[in-house]
């Protein structure tokens, strides 16, 4: 067959395009040349074009882990490349091709559906599939990284489309290979491979909590409770903006943390890996009096310390102003260093 006759139309261009309803946060942010990317084709004459003229660019998911200044210069690519199939199966696995354009939550609801476990305990987790290994999302013991069989992406750096392996990715915890070379992936397609055997995890306190008087949940009983504990602590981003978590967990090294320990013997932390210790950032916040704080149009989600919210009418400056401020009395009080999670465009 003719590849040409099969050929998508080029992106659709939108100059000037508000994009208040496509980040989370709620700010008023205008896209200078906002490209509408439906199929992996239409990119690389985008990319060329923007290389061409020398202008910046960027990917725009589900705009859920970002904070998007007022105007966005150049061209921001708006993902929307749908679609969703089993491309086979075998014995031990089922293997899932995912646009990476598809809403993430969806796409959970709809593995449970097809009789596909695994990803239950990322139910609710907002934005897309293309941008959720970016960050490797997890919650509740799981990360998005165990079930990633492979990754398709354009590799703006060689012009090139090319296929990662899950070990190519180089997944850590909230990072990836495609984290540490901003400006270079552009994801189009991820390849889940869901194994057939499956076991529940629920070790995580929040979740045990709801299964006390059940000790052989479902995964349609994980997905819902899931969705119950995220529902009660995070806000709605429909209702009151905010990008989840706004800072990463610290690792700090295992001396410090018994230091720490013995001046804050209440202090939340949890083991990890290379005898390390991860530190509840939500509780060092906490202990600092900022929760439900407001400062003007921003403030510290009344729930959950690490969740930092728009109330209507804020910007990527009041909230960076608010983080600077949470940072400064949490190394001031504890000694440890708070790393923003949402990419600051
Ligand atoms: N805590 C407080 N005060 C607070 C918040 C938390 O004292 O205001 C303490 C509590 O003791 C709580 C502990 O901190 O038990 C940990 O809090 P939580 O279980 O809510 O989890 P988290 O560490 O704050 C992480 C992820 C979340 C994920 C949850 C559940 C990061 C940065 N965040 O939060 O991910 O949903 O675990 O697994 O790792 C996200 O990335 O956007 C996100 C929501």
């Amino acid at each position: 067959m003719n590849r040409a006759q099969n050929a998508p139309q080029p992106a659709k261009l939108i100059p000037n395009l508000g994009l208040k309803h496509r980040n989370t946060f709620g700010f008023d942010t205008s896209a200078e040349l906002a490209y509408e990317i439906t199929a992996p084709e239409q990119i690389p004459e985008v990319i060329a074009e923007v290389a061409e003229k020398k202008l910046p660019w960027r990917v725009l998911g589900g705009g859920s882990n970002v904070i998007l200044p007022s105007t966005l210069p150049g061209a921001t690519l708006l993902m929307n490349i749908a679609g969703q199939e089993i491309i086979s199966s075998d014995e031990k696995a089922s293997y899932l091709a995912v646009g990476a354009g598809v809403n993430w939550h969806e796409l959970v609801a709809w593995t449970l559906e097809k009789d596909l476990p695994g990803l239950e305990n990322l139910a609710l987790i907002p934005g897309t599939v293309g941008a959720a290994p970016i960050q490797n999302i997890g919650a509740y013991g799981v990360e998005i990284a165990d079930y990633i069989d492979s990754i398709e992406a354009f590799d703006a750096k060689n012009h090139a489309f090319v296929t990662l392996q899950n070990e190519a990715c180089h997944f850590a915890y909230r990072d990836s290979y495609f984290k540490q070379n901003p400006h270079r992936f552009i994801v189009t397609k991820v390849v889940f491979k869901l194994p057939k055997a499956w076991q529940a995890r629920i070790h995580y306190a929040d979740l045990t909590k709801q299964f006390s008087g059940n000790a052989n949940p479902s995964p349609e009983d994980i997905f819902l409770a899931v969705c119950k504990v995220r529902t009660h602590k995070l806000p709605d981003p429909k209702v009151i903006g905010n990008a989840g978590s706004f800072f990463q967990n610290p690792v700090i090294p295992i001396e410090q943390y018994e230091t720490l320990l013995r001046a804050h013997t209440n202090l939340v932390s949890y083991p990890d890996a290379a005898g390390k210790r991860k530190l509840a950032a939500g509780w060092l916040i906490d202990q600092c009096g900022f929760k439900g704080q407001r400062m003007g149009s921003v403030g510290v989600y009344e729930h959950q310390a690490l969740v930092l919210v728009n109330h209507g009418g804020g910007t990527a400056q009041d909230i960076l102003g608010l983080a600077k401020c949470i940072q400064e009395k949490v190394h001031d009080k504890f000694g440890v260093s708070l790393q923003i999670e949402p990419n600051i465009l």
